[in-house]
């Protein structure tokens, strides 16, 4: 069963209740070690329902956080001109700002083992909600202006590495957009101003955001038993917790500096942490233990049956992880996914991705077979580039034969 603690996490465990030594540090929830449970709390199993109905919350999410980007900017633009404000941004961070995000932007995978349906669209037109909300003439106009972009040398074609160097930018845009995000929760988070938020101080304002009062939140951190805090706020402090020692560089001192701050919200940016994070996205997913990803693991559905009318939806989430299966993460084709081959495949700056994706979208929209696109096959494959039409990668090289 998968309530069993593995040897790593196992390990985990052992160092967390080494740091449970020092006072103060950790929840209770981790010193008792029946209730950590950390295979519940790492381990989402990988549900096709949940998976849908995640999907829409993902939207809702994707929302707040379009709004809170908006607000988000706002907020820093207020603040670079009026530093008089920097005085009370407590207020302003609320559960989303304090729990890691699971997506991550321009990486092929969430972090809980679904595929990153975005990714597409993340990589080639960035800022995807400005194109998702517009109307059809609206997203016209904007793509075009995406061709003229793209088109660096301005000969009215984009040729395989101008969309290359296009998708590397894209990506290097999610991950400014993200050290800009960081920069300004580290700095609402480290209220004494040392350049440091230490687990205490993140976990008070992580309790304050979910709704829990400042001083009640400050005497938990000294006293687990003086409250009950719900189930959902305690397994995400243990997962945060451990989180938070992988970011924690030498000296582990409990508390985390900008870039280690960083890392935790962001592992993707961080070499050491992407490793972790492929670590953790294997060991969900692989049912054996054995290290390896099979095909049958990698697309099983949670055991038990489910409502006729989800089978459909099952199988559709099936055959599209298999399909990445086969086509793009198996990289030497030999059936079993390697660690190293996983990481190949969340790395977002693995610059294959960039290179294997500028070479699918203009192949798939080049119909004069020329090798460049013009902005007439751009706009005739419209869909493609919009992201509104699933595109078969693996057919685009076949079709015309
Ligand atoms: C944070 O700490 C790490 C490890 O001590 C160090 O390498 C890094 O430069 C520090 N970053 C900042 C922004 O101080
Ligand atoms: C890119 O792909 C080539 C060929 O498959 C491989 O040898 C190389 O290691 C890959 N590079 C990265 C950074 O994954």
């Amino acid at each position: 069963m998968r309530g069993k603690i593995k040897m790593q996490n196992y390990f985990r465990i052992c160092v967390m209740l080494l740091l449970c030594l020092v006072p103060n540090i950790l929840g209770k929830a981790v010193l008792v070690p029946g209730k950590t449970d950390s295979g519940d709390v790492e381990k989402k199993q990988i549900n096709a329902q949940s998976h849908i109905l995640q999907n829409q919350n993902l939207n809702d999410v994707e929302e707040n956080d379009m709004n809170q980007g908006n607000a988000n900017k706002k907020n820093s633009d207020t603040l670079r001109v009026e530093p008089m404000q920097v005085e009370e941004p407590l207020k302003k961070l609320d559960k989303e700002d304090l729990n890691p995000p699971d997506h991550l932007d321009a990486v092929r995978m969430e972090q809980d083992g679904h595929l990153n349906k975005d990714w597409r669209k993340e990589v080639f037109l960035g800022e995807h909600e400005d194109f998702d909300q517009s109307t059809r003439e609206e997203q016209d106009q904007k793509l075009k202006m995406v061709f003229y972009r793209v088109d660096t040398d301005k000969d009215a074609h984009i040729s395989y590495t101008e969309m290359e160097t296009w998708i590397q930018s894209k990506v290097k845009e999610h991950f400014d957009e993200a050290a800009e995000e960081n920069n300004r929760i580290f700095k609402a988070l480290d209220t004494n101003k040392d350049g440091f938020v230490s687990w205490t101080e993140y976990c008070i304002q992580f309790l304050v955001a979910h709704g829990y009062d400042q001083k009640t939140s400050e005497k938990y951190m000294e006293d687990y038993e003086i409250i009950e805090v719900n189930d959902e706020v305690r397994d995400h402090m243990v997962k945060n917790k451990f989180r938070w020692s992988e970011a924690d560089e030498d000296p582990m001192d409990n508390q985390l500096n900008l870039s280690e701050f960083k890392a935790y919200r962001h592992p993707e940016q961080s070499f050491r942490m992407l490793d972790n994070m492929v670590r953790d996205i294997l060991e969900s997913l692989d049912a054996n233990h054995d290290s390896i990803l099979t095909e049958q693991e990698f697309i099983a559905l949670p055991p038990g049956e489910v409502e006729s009318e989800w089978r459909e939806s099952d199988k559709l989430w099936q055959d599209e992880r298999r399909k990445e299966f086969q086509n793009t993460i198996d990289i030497d084709k030999n059936g079993k996914v390697t660690k190293d081959e996983l990481k190949q495949y969340v790395d977002p700056l693995n610059i294959n991705h960039s290179k294997t994706e500028a070479k699918n979208l203009v192949d798939i929209a080049d119909t004069d077979h020329d090798e460049k696109l013009s902005i007439d096959e751009v706009m005739e494959n419209r869909d493609i580039f919009l992201g509104s039409k699933m595109m078969d990668t693996g057919k685009s090289f076949h079709d015309e034969f």
